[in-house]
């Protein structure tokens, strides 16, 4: 069992980073491999919308971080997002990776496959923002037939960062353990 994160804040020791590593503790409890990439360390390069990848099922951008990152996506039993809220939506880190993995659309190779996703923001208001959970689920499960099996949707983290709020940690190991049960 492999299980793949990926971070859309730009930040090693963030909010999204902190929740992830509690995720993955949960998961690592059960022996499974993990490994996090860190989307603002990447060179990802946009999706230039040629649709060479609707025939060919591969991207025509070959020379930047993708490649590592598909390799990973394909030999990955589950997976990770996170993204804080910029401006209302997730990073453009995380955006450039969502619409580079556009060569798997058709095939659907991860169909079946489980996720959680965790969306931070600093609003302090629990109310807002549902609408990029669903966005995201609902992209995710209709276009690569991947499941968001649960979510966290973080309010006020600049009050109350992720790394000082113990329970929230806890329901996050919680989330990663279920993440891996058969
Ligand atoms: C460019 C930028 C835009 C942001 N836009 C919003 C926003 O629209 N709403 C909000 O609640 N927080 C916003 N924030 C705050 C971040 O969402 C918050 O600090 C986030 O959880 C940081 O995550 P990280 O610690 O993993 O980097 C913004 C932060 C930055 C840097």
């Amino acid at each position: 069992m492999k299980v793949i994160a990926f971070v859309g804040s730009p930040r090693r020791n963030g909010n999204c980073a902190n929740l992830v590593s509690a995720i993955l503790e949960g998961v690592e409890g059960s022996g499974a491999e993990i490994k996090i990439h860190f989307l603002g360390a990447k060179n990802i390069k946009g999706c230039t919308g040629c649709y060479h990848c609707e025939k060919a099922n591969e991207c025509i951008i070959t020379d930047d971080d993708m490649q590592e990152i598909y390799a990973d996506m394909e030999s990955s039993d589950a997976y990770v997002f996170a993204s804080p809220v910029y401006f209302d939506h997730v990073t453009a880190q995380f955006k450039l990776f969502v619409d580079r993995i556009f060569p798997y659309y058709h095939a659907k190779p991860f169909k079946g496959r489980k996720a959680v996703f965790a969306l931070t923001y600093e609003e302090d208001n629990d109310e807002i923002y549902g609408e990029v959970v669903d966005w995201f689920t609902g992209m995710i499960d209709a276009c690569h037939g991947i499941k968001v099996v649960d979510s966290l949707k973080v309010h006020g983290v600049v009050k109350q960062p992720v790394k000082d709020n113990p329970a929230l940690l806890s329901r996050a190991e919680d989330i990663g353990r279920a993440l891996v049960q058969p």
